[in-house]
């Protein structure tokens, strides 16, 4: 991308299996920015929780917990790697059981005060594409440009079944329904639930490809970055 025009901060949000992050991450290599999957964060402490052997329901336990762990996210060849305190668990964060109890985790207060500051130090420098669910609304309130990507519940169970590979061990419908009660819990919990930000575009992904959608966030991006280095001339 030309070094001359700015750099702004893009915000991704919308419920599980939308394809946020696919998106996001093709975003993020067309324009030069670096992604940050906010959810592999939470993951990742509830990863950490349930092997301390912690209730989903202690906020202040795993809030401790979580400011004690160094998380980072870097680069890999097959989407973004997690390393928790110097390990790879990019693997262990992906499992059913994380997806179960991770809406639990995501709810609690110190949990996500640390995850969004967290969050939001690595947005300081711009050029940042951020997916989660409260991003554009809570942790990058002024981020340029704002997107809300979703798509019908059937579809994005169909997308985390594939992902789940020859042994799923659950039913696409069994999958459709915690999908449902998933997007219930993100949407209903009293902190930062998921919620489109008012100055969001709202993108519908059913029977869209990824490039489509990942194409147009980069026009929109560009066009946007394009008026500020005008604007700043
Ligand atoms: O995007 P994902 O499925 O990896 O997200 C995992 C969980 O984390 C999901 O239940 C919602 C929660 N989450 C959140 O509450 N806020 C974010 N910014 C990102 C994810």
């Amino acid at each position: 991308m030309n070094q001359m025009t700015a750099r702004i901060n893009i915000a991704i949000d919308g419920p599980a299996g939308a394809g946020k992050s696919t998106v996001a991450r093709m975003v993020a290599r067309d324009l030069g920015y670096i992604y940050v999957d906010t959810g592999a964060m939470y993951r990742a402490v509830t990863l950490k929780a349930l092997e301390a052997g912690l209730s989903t329901e202690d906020d202040a336990a795993v809030g401790k917990l979580a400011r004690e762990l160094d998380i980072a996210l870097l680069p890999g060849k097959d989407g973004q790697q997690v390393i928790v305190n110097g390990t790879d668990v990019s693997q262990q964060i992906r499992t059913l059981d994380i997806n179960r109890n991770v809406s639990y985790i995501a709810r609690l207060e110190s949990v996500r005060k640390q995850m969004a500051e967290l969050q939001r130090r690595m947005a300081l420098a711009k050029g940042v594409v951020m997916d989660g669910r409260d991003i554009g609304t809570h942790v990058l309130p002024d981020a340029e440009l704002k997107v809300f990507l979703t798509a019908t519940p059937r579809e994005r169970a169909i997308r985390r079944f594939k992902e789940l590979g020859d042994e799923p061990g659950i039913t696409l419908d069994q999958l459709e329904r915690e999908i449902a009660e998933r997007d219930r819990l993100d949407q209903e919990r009293e902190i930062a639930p998921l919620l489109q930000a008012p100055d969001a575009r709202l993108i519908d992904s059913t029977g869209r490809t990824i490039d489509e959608v990942a194409e147009q966030i980069v026009q929109w991006g560009l066009a946007i970055a394009r008026t500020i280095s005008t604007e700043e001339k």
